[in-house]
């Protein structure tokens, strides 16, 4: 495997940063998660135009022009050979002796990007059967929009739902409404076969699969509603599912002790997952 780091293609296995780059140290970095498929980049402009709000909102300099950046990540992609697969960029502030303040000079941003193979198989798997999630307390930022590398609460969530045996973490937000998940946004389908998602804001990360189904569901005639639900009306759903670059569609049947709808992927959500299969890229 072949990583790109800072202007150089190295071997994965040798591929590292300097010790004191602020994303070791403070997690003072964004990041995109972006698929691929059939070798080309699924949404790749929606994934850079969040890429540069991230680093907007950071006031992190951007690494490269967005054109330079579309061919290296292109670059990379070729260069592992993945067909169907993920791309991961990830740009820090840079270099700079540790200190809380962003450093006082100029500082090149780090630019970090791999790629690798999905098994597309085992995901079509856990499509057809479904998963479980738990839900947990949200114990993230006020500032979720920003796709930063500070994951913490992310993978504890995660970790969590995994030693319960769930595949995610449904996130619950101090007045009682699920978030997202720990690296998914979350739906419903509700008793009225309305599609329920959170709408966008600081609360949630705007997920780009969540946009590109909102515009495919539209298309569908499938009717939308942009609130939050609670655990509660979640696990009364006829149907539930995540979505994220790196599996788009994962239906959810299950949400803590309850089986939501027959206990088998919903058929909006079995639909949906089609219909953005034929789009994307
Ligand atoms: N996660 N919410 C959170 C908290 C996420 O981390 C992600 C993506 C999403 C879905 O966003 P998108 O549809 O743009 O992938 C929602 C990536 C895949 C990750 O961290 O690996």
């Amino acid at each position: 495997r072949i990583a790109y780091v800072n202007g150089r293609y190295v071997r994965h296995a040798d591929a590292g940063v300097h010790i004191d780059d602020r994303g070791y140290q403070f997690a003072d970095g964004v990041y995109e998660v972006c698929g691929i498929r059939g070798g080309k980049l699924m949404d790749e402009e929606l994934h850079l135009a969040r890429l540069q709000r991230s680093l907007a909102e950071l006031r992190i300099a951007s690494p490269m022009p967005l054109s330079a950046l579309r061919q290296v990540l292109r670059e990379v992609v070729r260069r592992n050979r993945v067909e169907n697969g993920l791309v991961y960029f990830q740009v820090t502030r840079g270099v700079a002796p540790r200190d809380h303040p962003f450093p006082a000079g100029p500082v090149k941003p780090s630019l970090v990007i791999t790629a690798k193979r999905l098994n597309m198989a085992r995901i079509q798997q856990s499509a057809e059967k479904g998963v479980a999630v738990v839900t947990m307390p949200d114990l993230r930022w006020a500032r979720r929009d920003i796709k930063s590398i500070a994951l913490l609460p992310n993978i504890l969530a995660k970790q969590a739902a995994r030693e319960a045996g769930a595949y995610e973490a449904w996130l619950v937000d101090a007045e009682g409404y699920v978030t997202e998940g720990s690296s998914t946004n979350a739906w419903i389908v509700d008793k009225f076969g309305r599609l329920v998602t959170r709408s966008t804001g600081p609360e949630i990360l705007s997920g780009i699969t969540r946009t590109v189904l909102l515009e495919t569901a539209k298309r569908e005639g499938i009717e939308i509603v942009e609130r939050p639900f609670t655990p509660d009306e979640a696990k009364s759903a006829r149907e539930a599912f995540i979505s994220a670059s790196s599996a788009v569609i994962i239906p959810v049947v299950r949400i803590d002790d309850t089986a939501i709808g027959n206990g088998a992927p919903g058929s909006i959500t079995l639909r949906l997952r089609e219909a953005y299969a034929k789009v994307g890229v």
